[in-house]
């Protein structure tokens, strides 16, 4: 049931054919170098991009600007405190300051770190210190039709096989990401969570939650775990989040602001620790390089999260996009997630090798065809991993209704049309990070 109505609007309009040919171009091929303004339906992400609600801008305009000891820092704690079940709390940035924070108090040289699947960010932040990430998926995560409740859970044989082959002491960290972004936004089960508790256990390591997308994840235990069926949000939340050590958070997501994120645990020492690293990194502890204003936005935020009217509509929102585009017959990554679609770009271009890059020739395809924007999350984002070509069209929250994912419909069908046409691309400048190379790396068709 649609849970919004608008207060502000802001326009929108999609540019010209030529207009857009020619943006492509200019941008060597790569959405992340267009500007905003000549995109229409904008799914590149759904961090920072959502709409604030009323509560969130009048908490903005009572931000308290202390350099130390800021109310609006005493809010953000005690929403952490209420909603996600923690004491101590280190604000950032946004979430790769908390992982930065985090990751730099926890790590040194030669550490492995397993994780369900490593965000982009987090495994560059894990191997900026010198340790290794390895992810640990579920079986089955990579196969985009089978049907199954939890595809984001953590595969606790693969993990136990990286602790055999290093030892146990090279393992210090272990981390589960929730949803998990890099397998299609998929859900990851309460009992999964509990038995990677039991497994940091026995290795005597530290259990962290990316609890980026943890208000998502609860609605679908909720749905999907039969023992939480009754269960409310916030409970799930404080339950599953309750199993780890510490967490790290972007509020650009389930914090539905446009900027900030924060490190929160239980453990004394290592919140000191994290304090200290906070100083250099993002700011003095009780702001960590955000705005009062900010912390006060995502205070609301967290809170408003775990309301069940503002879950079913988000949920909901996500899964109307996803059967518009099946019902035209795009090949999408099953069952979806919570933040995104996933379409199954190999599926899609079958005359398309990986080197070819079949999501990037996706990518370019939506936003030449409709003016919408969505991310290629395969063998260009991921260079040298055998997973599937996928094209992630994220969705921002509380922003875009069902006209607008018509017109993505209405834009993937056009794509559809002229499917054999649709060429590859090929690489044409060298980034400094590989890991990193889709955000700024320059293609040409080929
Ligand atoms: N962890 C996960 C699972 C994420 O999805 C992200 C961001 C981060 C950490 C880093 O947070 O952007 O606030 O620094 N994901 C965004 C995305 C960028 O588009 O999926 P951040």
């Amino acid at each position: 049931m649609v849970a919004y109505k608008s207060k502000m609007v802001e326009r929108i309009s999609l540019p010209a054919r030529e207009t857009r040919e020619r943006a492509l171009e200019a941008a060597g091929y790569n959405v992340f170098n267009l500007d905003a303004a000549d995109v229409f339906i904008d799914l590149l992400t759904d961090s920072g991009t959502g709409a604030m609600s009323d509560a969130q801008w009048a908490a903005l305009l009572r931000g308290d600007e202390a350099y130390a000891g800021s109310e609006s820092f005493a809010e953000l704690e005690s929403a952490v405190a209420d909603v996600m079940g923690f004491e101590h709390v280190v604000p950032t940035h946004q979430g790769r300051g908390a992982e930065n924070v985090l990751y730099g108090s926890l790590l040194s040289e030669g550490d492995v770190v397993p994780n369900n699947t490593h965000f982009d960010t987090t495994r560059a932040h894990v191997a900026n210190q010198g340790a290794d990430p390895v992810d640990c998926p579920t079986e089955g995560a990579d196969d985009p039709s089978l049907e199954a409740p939890f595809k984001g859970n953590f595969s606790l044989e693969r993990a136990r096989a990286v602790v055999d082959d290093v030892g146990a002491e090279r393992v210090p960290v272990v981390v589960q990401t929730i949803t998990n972004n890099s397998t299609a936004g998929q859900p990851v089960s309460v009992e999964n969570t509990r038995a990677i508790r039991t497994f940091a256990d026995e290795i005597d390591a530290t259990f962290v939650i990316d609890a980026c997308r943890f208000a998502e994840n609860a609605a679908f235990v909720r749905r999907r775990e039969p023992e939480f069926e009754d269960a409310t949000i916030d409970a799930i939340a404080r339950e599953q989040l309750g199993y780890a050590d510490a967490i790290v958070m972007s509020g650009k997501k389930d914090g539905l602001v446009n900027a900030g994120g924060f490190v929160a645990t239980d453990d004394a020492d290592l919140f000191e620790r994290c304090k200290q690293r906070a100083i250099l990194f993002e700011g003095f502890p009780t702001y960590g390089g955000m705005a009062g204003r900010d912390l006060g936005a995502m205070a609301v935020g967290l809170r408003e999260a775990v309301e069940p009217s503002y879950l079913e509509d988000r949920l909901e929102s996500i899964a109307t996009l996803a059967t518009l585009l099946e019902d035209v017959g795009v090949p999408i990554y099953r069952p979806v997630g919570g933040h995104a679609v996933y379409l199954d770009a190999s599926e899609l271009f079958p005359h398309l090798e990986a080197s070819e890059f079949p999501g990037q020739a996706l990518v370019c395809e939506l936003y030449r065809e409709g003016g919408v924007r969505g991310v290629e999350l395969g063998s260009f984002a991921f260079p040298n991993t055998d997973r599937p070509e996928l094209v992630r069209l994220a969705v921002p929250r509380r922003t875009y209704h069902r006209e607008h994912f018509e017109h993505v419909a209405e834009t993937a069908t056009a794509v559809l049309e002229n499917r054999e046409t649709v060429s590859g691309y090929e690489i044409a400048s060298d980034p400094a990070v590989p890991e990193l190379r889709h955000f700024s790396a320059d293609l040409e068709p080929l």
